[in-house]
């Protein structure tokens, strides 16, 4: 472990230049390394042959045994993408077989993961390996809803039943303190829905239209899981309510009850706290292991105070007051269990929508963490969507009254604007759509972009050309720089980092590059099969390098410090 407060690998470096290259970069002094991409086999000790998943988002690096040079790798494989994995884009038209395809490439990974010679490597095979996909196995739902029929927000009935197939859309995630991973299901509908233009259109393929998307509530909760058992069975958590679950971040203090702070990622939606109804008792496991069956969620009703960030013609506006103020008041507001089943549309319905706009709607929480203090930062990324425009961005802190995890009141402030700092010097430009955070131990706070890919370096979206591709930031949270956003890394063509991770001795960043080329679709003359019209050629070739023309692969990535008897990083490796 790394003292608190110390300088670390990775506090100190050389802040670079916004890029738009096909590239992974990293400052000098530093080298990034693919670890495992999406297609790549690896297996368990049992023979089960495992292949990596699509679009890595979470990652979080677990120790095994509290060996600093062997852990485990937990990741989420948020959404397939049908064109690179087999063409057929039509969601009408797809065969089994193509269903399947996508099926296996979403859920999650554990990759049992050791340090040679300072350089992360997959070990397989591993009894820790395994794969969760979107069709097995059968996930065990518990809680309040557990067997039970619920009701939609315009009254049709809704079946939580005991079992779900899979885990899908899961986005990011979090860790408990008792040895588990929690993965959350964000876009979880459009998968079994009606094949609309953005839909998988699973339900489309001969047998597998059992599960009606409407009628069924499988997907769209937080799952737990243990990554340290291949064998355990997943857990859907109805006490945590379902939506678009972003992640999770865990506040454990002596004598309180366990507390988990999550947000909903979409625009117009809202920060939840879940208060167990159990404390976390430090080595009784069976007791832990039901501290997220039963509690109480609630919804962050938030009260402005002074305005700022907008011009008065957002003023009135869904979500208006709220989104122009930077600092204020707020309470806990329970959910009820019967709202539990669809908590965003259920709580407008009680609370109303002009009310719900303007105490509830945030723009877009995507991260959410705790500080050591039990100061809570949530990442707004944007909200281009609801008659509000914040193009950039903020992080907001909430602290509890009284520094207690169980108080129904709190009060927040903005911590950090996105958006062009007009700072000249390479690297403080300012970050843009905030997603994942991290702390590290040396008082800093790690944050990556997610700005659309449809949006990226585009003339038609000038708000965002300063930027270039999506990045990795460190703010120093202490100092003559803190609140100054340094760039770290930048991401290849149409890729967001997600994930960030430190390991154990903070020695390495784990950095999961997600959707790199994602717009080739939409490109004219992308031709499946033929990677020379791809829009990213990232890991194995560069676009912009005009080197080796590859399908993009998501992929996970180990950034450490440069080895004084390495071989120069900058020196690409032809194949
Ligand atoms: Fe999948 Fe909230 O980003
Ligand atoms: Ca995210
Ligand atoms: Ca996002
Ligand atoms: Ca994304």
């Amino acid at each position: 472990a790394v003292a608190a407060g110390a300088p670390t690998p990775f506090s100190s470096f050389s802040a670079i230049a916004p890029s738009a290259a096909d590239r992974l970069e990293v400052p000098d002094g530093f080298r990034a390394d693919v670890l495992i991409s999406w297609g790549d086999a690896f297996e368990n000790t049992d023979g089960t042959r495992l292949t990596y998943g699509f679009n890595n988002d979470f990652l979080a690096f677990l120790e095994l045994d509290g060996r600093p040079d062997e852990g485990l790798l937990f990741v989420n494989h948020e959404y397939p993408a049908p064109f690179f994995q087999h063409g057929n884009r039509d969601p009408k038209t797809k065969t089994p077989e193509q269903i399947a395809i996508e099926q296996e490439s979403v859920g999650n990974s554990v990759v049992h993961v050791r340090r040679v010679d300072g350089l992360w490597q997959v070990v397989s095979p591993s009894p820790y390996n395994r794969r969760i996909t979107g069709a097995e196995p059968g996930c065990e739902i518990t809680g309040p809803l557990r067997g039970t029929v619920q009701q939609n927000a315009d009254g049709t009935p809704v079946t939580v039943g005991s079992v779900a197939a899979g885990s899908l859309a899961n986005c990011s995630g979090g860790i408990t303190p008792w040895g588990t991973t929690l993965s959350c299901e964000e876009n979880y509908d459009g998968y079994w829905g009606d094949a609309s233009a953005f839909a998988y259109g699973w339900k489309h393929a001969p047998g597998t239209d059992e599960y009606d998307e409407k009628a069924h509530a499988h997907y769209g909760w937080v799952v737990e899981h243990d990554p340290y058992d291949a064998s355990s069975t997943p857990r859907k958590h109805t006490a945590l309510g379902r939506f678009r679950h972003e992640n999770t971040a865990f506040r454990h203090v002596a004598g309180k009850p366990f507390v988990l702070y999550m947000g909903d990622d979409k625009a117009g939606e809202g920060v939840y706290k879940f208060v167990s109804d159990r404390q976390f008792l430090p080595g009784r496991r069976a007791h832990n292991l039901r501290i997220l069956e039963e509690g109480t969620l609630y919804i962050a009703k938030w009260s402005p105070e002074g305005r700022r960030r907008f011009t008065s013609q957002d003023e009135g506006k869904a979500g208006g007051a709220l989104a122009t103020a930077t600092s204020g008041t707020g309470e806990w507001v329970a959910v009820q269990t019967s709202e539990l089943v669809d908590c965003a549309a259920l709580l407008r319905k009680r609370i109303g929508t002009a009310e719900y706009d303007l105490h509830f709607a945030t723009n877009r929480p995507e991260d959410v963490e705790v500080d050591e203090d039990g100061t809570v930062y949530v990442s707004f990324t944007n909200n281009t969507g609801s008659g509000v425009w914040d193009y950039h961005g903020s992080i907001r802190k909430l602290q509890e009254a009284g520094g207690d995890p169980t108080a129904t009141t709190f009060t927040w402030s903005d911590y950090a604007d996105g958006g062009p700092t007009g700072r000249t010097t390479a690297g403080e430009e300012g970050f843009s759509s905030c997603d994942n955070l991290v702390f590290d131990s040396a008082n800093n706070l790690w944050v990556v972009t997610d700005i659309s890919s449809s949006s990226l370096n585009k003339d038609s979206a000038a708000h965002y050309r300063y930027h270039a591709n999506n990045a990795v930031f460190m703010i120093p949270r202490s100092g003559p720089n803190a609140g100054v956003a340094f760039r770290f890394a930048n991401m290849p063509i149409e890729a967001e980092g997600t994930g960030p991770y430190f390991d154990a001795d903070e020695r390495t960043l784990f950095v999961n590059v997600q959707h790199p080329g994602e717009e080739t679709p939409s490109a004219a003359g992308a031709t499946y099969g033929d990677p020379s019209t791809y829009s990213s050629w990232w890991p194995a070739g560069s676009r912009s390098d005009d080197y080796n023309p590859s399908l993009p692969r998501p992929s996970t990535v180990a950034i450490t410090r440069v080895a004084a008897d390495a071989p120069d990083p900058g020196t690409p490796v032809l194949p």
